[in-house]
């Protein structure tokens, strides 16, 4: 089993960095167009996306995994909220070009070639539109063999510094970026369940009763604690020209 197994099985509504409570600061900080089209990359069990139509944008997700997709149309049929669920990567969206007003990502792109996202996430944002991603980031003092131990654990495909994803989006096409906010790594998935229950969250029955999953939690765990002065978060913005 992967981490990204266990946030399946578990059907963890909000597994970014500062959960529930950093997407909600997120928005009343950096509000989002009325009435703009949206499109949740690495949607997961649609947390986000749901919170979001019920506010009245027009929401479309995307996500990699069918499980996540088939959690995420559960909490949207709950909620009677019209969303549409898209399977696909985020190295080949399957949209038009210049379709989207804003794409948010919560810990989503370092899962897959970064480069290749940020390409395709320019090529389906419309002209003005904005890119919002909430990423973990290496701090410049972390060694490589620690990248790759976290890299290997979470299943990214590379853990960038600041500095690697600023050059990332130089390189693409945006005519303006930068990091809205940066801070070191807390997740604190525990607290923000309590501050924010997600009321909506399936847990495939089996789940807890695989000792694979609680191997993977501690791991998870351990490895937090181990690198937590050298792993943070940041929230990257940019525009399409
Ligand atoms: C850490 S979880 C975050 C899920 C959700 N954004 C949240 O905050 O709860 C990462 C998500 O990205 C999805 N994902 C990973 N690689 C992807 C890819 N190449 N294209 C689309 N989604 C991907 C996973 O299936 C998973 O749902």
């Amino acid at each position: 089993m992967r981490y990204l197994d266990m946030l399946t099985r578990l059907g963890i509504g909000s597994a970014h960095p500062g959960g529930f409570a950093a997407t909600l600061t997120q928005f009343e900080r950096y509000p989002l167009p009325a009435g703009g089209r949206i499109l949740e990359v690495g949607c997961g069990t649609g947390r986000t996306a749901c919170y979001l139509a019920r506010l009245g944008y027009r929401v479309t997700g995307l996500d990699l995994r069918s499980e996540m997709l088939g959690k995420a149309a559960k909490r949207s049929a709950a909620e009677q909220l019209d969303i549409e669920w898209v399977e696909g990567s985020i190295t080949a969206l399957p949209f038009a070009a210049d379709s989207f007003d804003v794409i948010l990502a919560e810990s989503v792109t370092n899962f897959a070639p970064i480069p290749d996202a940020l390409g395709e996430y320019y090529r389906v944002l419309r002209a003005g539109g904005k890119l919002y991603d909430r990423e973990v980031i290496a701090l410049p003092h972390m060694p490589e063999p620690s990248r790759q131990d976290l890299s290997e654990f979470f299943g990214f495909d590379r853990l960038y510094t600041e500095d690697g994803w600023l050059e990332a989006l130089a390189a693409t096409r945006f005519a303006r970026y930068e990091i809205l906010e940066r801070s070191l790594f807390d997740e604190h998935l525990g607290e923000d369940q309590i501050k924010h229950p997600d009321l909506q969250q399936i847990t495939d029955g089996s789940a807890f009763l695989d000792p694979a999953l609680w191997e993977i939690s501690l791991r998870h765990d351990e490895l937090i604690q181990q690198h937590q002065t050298e792993l943070g978060y940041a929230l990257i913005c940019a525009v399409k020209g």
